[in-house]
């Protein structure tokens, strides 16, 4: 195949950051995503409704003249979040909150310790009708960090997933075949995103002939057969998994560093790349139920009604992109060619 149509499709997790940060990423995300679940661990976080309509209106001020994109908006939950914080930002039109076990990933140190204590957060939120997102990984010194995410499902999402049986649950980013394997042998009310790093690479393209800080992320990428369950499990169709760029700008400076910070800014490729992974994995019949259906029906939103079009046609990503501050960042796969372009 040489070109494909699809529905234009969503982006169900990323981080725009804020400030003069959004004049790069939201136009970036907006070229090609029609909305985008928006992370809230600012510094600030983003724990309440006030805070999150803010940042809302921050993000749509960002947009390029004349364009829809749609920001949907999540909560950060504390130990300080209360059942009123959940049933004000539902009614602020908040879609989801998320769950950052404390320390886990990038301004996560306010995040929650001892999880049970949620449990009426939870509650109230499986009433509402809000969904919870959650970084699967345990955070305690001793666990290796390969195995964060498999011990993080043994301890505490089965138990989640089993005592909030109505509660919509997204297991984001996965990196194992364990989590993907846990997300199948759940209910429908379990989904997890995937995003394109770890569709495309594994832990010896972070390693291997040097460190390539750019292919730092959280959950850290794991062996190939972990890659290969991910790959499976996008082409199998599954309405259970769909797409989550976690696009997550960091400055160059902040990445290129004796004590670098996780994240792949991909907002520039990420749709490009997932199209080719299908193409890879001769699947580009799945690739509109993974990036423009299954989260939108997962959501309880409608699905888009807009087309694009990729063609197969090879580019390359930027070495850098400049911030309107003068500051660079390096976007994901910078450098490396692409196979598909938006048209
Ligand atoms: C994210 C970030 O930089 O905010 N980093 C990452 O490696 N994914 C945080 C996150 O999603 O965990
Ligand atoms: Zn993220």
């Amino acid at each position: 195949m040489q070109q494909i149509t699809i529905t234009t499709p969503d982006d169900w997790h990323l981080h725009f950051r804020d400030g003069e940060m959004l004049g790069e990423t939201v136009p970036a995300t907006a070229r090609c995503f029609s909305r985008a679940i928006v992370m809230p661990n600012l510094v600030p976080p983003i724990v309440n409704a006030k805070l999150a309509m803010e940042y809302k209106n921050r993000i749509l001020n960002a947009r390029n003249e004349g364009s829809r994109f749609e920001p949907l908006m999540t909560l950060y939950l504390t130990n300080q979040t209360s059942q009123q914080d959940i049933i004000d930002a539902k009614q602020a039109s908040v879609v989801a909150a998320k769950l950052y076990p404390a320390g886990a990933t990038t301004n996560s140190a306010e995040a929650v310790s001892g999880i049970e204590a949620l449990y009426p957060v939870f509650e109230e939120m499986q009433k509402q009708g809000m969904l919870l997102l959650v970084h699967g990984e345990v955070t305690e010194n001793h666990v290796d960090i390969f195995d964060r995410e498999k011990v993080f499902i043994d301890q505490y999402m089965a138990k989640i997933v089993k005592d909030f049986p109505a509660l919509k649950v997204v297991f984001e980013h996965i990196t194992t075949r364990d989590a993907a394997e846990f997300v199948l042998s759940s209910s429908h009310k379990v989904a997890a995103t995937i995003t394109p790093q770890h569709l495309l690479l594994n832990r010896n393209d972070l390693l291997v002939g040097g460190i390539r800080p750019h292919n730092y992320c959280l959950p850290v990428l794991k062996r190939s057969t972990h890659q290969n369950a991910l790959r499976k499990a996008v082409a199998s169709g599954s309405k259970q998994f769909f797409l989550g760029t976690d696009s997550a700008p960091h400055a160059k400076m902040a990445k290129e560093n004796a004590c670098g910070c996780a994240g792949c800014y991909s907002a520039w490729s990420a749709l490009e790349l997932y199209t080719q992974v299908f193409d890879e994995l001769d699947a580009l019949d799945k690739l509109e139920g993974f990036a423009s259906f299954h989260g939108a029906d997962f959501y309880g939103l409608p699905r888009n009604t807009s087309k694009l079009t990729l063609v197969k046609q090879q580019w390359t990503v930027p070495e850098t992109v400049t911030l309107p501050n003068g500051e660079a960042i390096v976007p994901f796969f910078a450098g490396q060619a692409v196979n598909w372009k938006l048209a």
